[in-house]
């Protein structure tokens, strides 16, 4: 048996943010970072707040990949400030630092509180996920938390928050977007209702993301990247995701290499690692199911060719364009990081990432020495 919900509700569209002016609640803890504090964006917020009459306390101590030290902290500011709704604002760190904080001081207080979650990247969907991804800098790990209580209560999608993130943070995410629709959509744990979402963010990925990264000025683009982002985080909410998200976290946490980029530079080796193309011969009769899924991806994205491997080959070309457009790296030596500290990371980085919980619902089960394959030929 399956089953498949979405519980968070989810405001989008112009003037979205005015929904925090009519919120049942009366005291907010913001959990943002520094950049977000000190910018605009903060005030968005806080102005409608004051309009809903709804007393507020900020919390701004989100690092990227936040690490359990600061969750900690951050818990105790929440016990200490009993709200009635927490309210994260920020990209990917700030959402999931929430979501951790909020979760751990529930445990502790046994007080309900809910959750609104903002984003201002199009990139990690986290707004409407059970997923948080906390970091132990001591271990150099990243361990994906995954819990239904985690999920926000409401997400608010406002493209007036993404209009100035600049082209190679752009980039990043909305690769990030189209690497979760695609592990989704090819996970062992799609259906029907999965796919849908994927579906829907794959054809937006394709007609807006480059678009949204040549011209920030495209707020039509940028909006409609907003929502791509929230699909696929639907998405992989249901279905999971897959080899590639667990190697990236395995490199993010070694090498602090955005999550997104991480993801983008790993992408056409996942599809030619799942596909078997590289191996494939012409008296081999069946190709590996995940091809046939590729090859509608491909179609979403409006590349097609002869038989399902080489069209499998055209999607793998046009996201190393993607990549080129967008002035993404595509291996780890175009990132600076030294070889020979890359290379005796690999082993440890090819066990994290099999132990990671994205790998397990892979659509092709990978041994470490496959893995120790795919970070070596990621270096050059
Ligand atoms: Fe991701």
């Amino acid at each position: 048996m399956k089953s498949f919900d979405i519980r968070t509700k989810i405001y989008f569209g112009d003037n979205a943010l005015d929904r925090l002016v009519d919120l049942p609640y009366k005291k907010a803890l913001i959990i943002t970072d520094p950049f977000v504090a000190k910018s605009g964006m903060l005030q968005m917020i806080t102005y409608r707040l004051n309009d809903g009459y709804t007393e507020f306390e900020v919390f701004s101590d989100v690092v990227p990949d936040p690490p359990i030290e600061k969750i900690s902290i951050g818990v105790k500011a929440m016990l200490e400030y009993d709200p009635d709704v927490v309210i994260a604002i920020g990209g990917g760190s700030a959402i999931d630092s929430a979501k951790s904080i909020r979760e751990f001081a529930t445990r502790a207080s046994n007080k309900q509180t809910a959750l609104i979650a903002i984003p201002t990247t199009s990139g990690t969907g986290s707004e409407v996920t059970s997923f948080a991804v906390v970091s132990d800098p001591s271990k150099d790990i990243k361990y994906p938390l995954v819990s239904d209580s985690m999920l926000p209560t409401e997400a608010i999608l406002d493209a007036d928050l993404v209009k100035s993130v600049p082209a190679n943070v752009t980039a990043d995410t909305g690769m990030d977007v189209l690497t979760h629709a695609i592990e989704a959509y090819v996970s062992i744990n799609n259906n029907e209702f999965s796919a849908a979402l994927a579906e829907k963010a794959i054809e937006i990925c394709g007609t807006f993301l480059l678009r949204s990264y040549l011209d920030n000025n495209d707020t039509h683009a940028r909006k409609k990247m907003h929502v791509a982002s929230c699909l696929a985080g639907l998405a992989f909410n249901s279905a999971s995701l897959g080899l590639n998200h667990g190697i990236a976290h395995a490199i993010g946490a070694k090498f602090h290499i955005p999550h997104g980029r991480s993801n983008a530079m790993l992408l056409p080796h996942i599809i030619e690692y799942n596909s078997g193309i590289n191996k494939h011969s012409k008296s081999q009769k069946e190709y590996p199911k995940c091809v046939e899924k590729y090859v509608n991806i491909a179609k979403l994205l409006g590349v097609n060719n002869f038989n399902e491997i080489t069209t499998v080959r055209a999607l793998v070309s046009w996201i190393q364009f993607m990549l080129k457009e967008m002035n993404i790296p595509v291996s780890v030596s175009q990132c600076g990081v030294d070889r020979t500290t890359y290379f005796n990371a690999i082993d440890s980085m090819a066990e994290k990432a099999l132990a990671d919980a994205c790998t397990a619902t892979n659509p092709r089960v990978p041994s470490k020495a496959e893995v120790v394959q795919i970070l070596e030929h990621l270096y050059e």
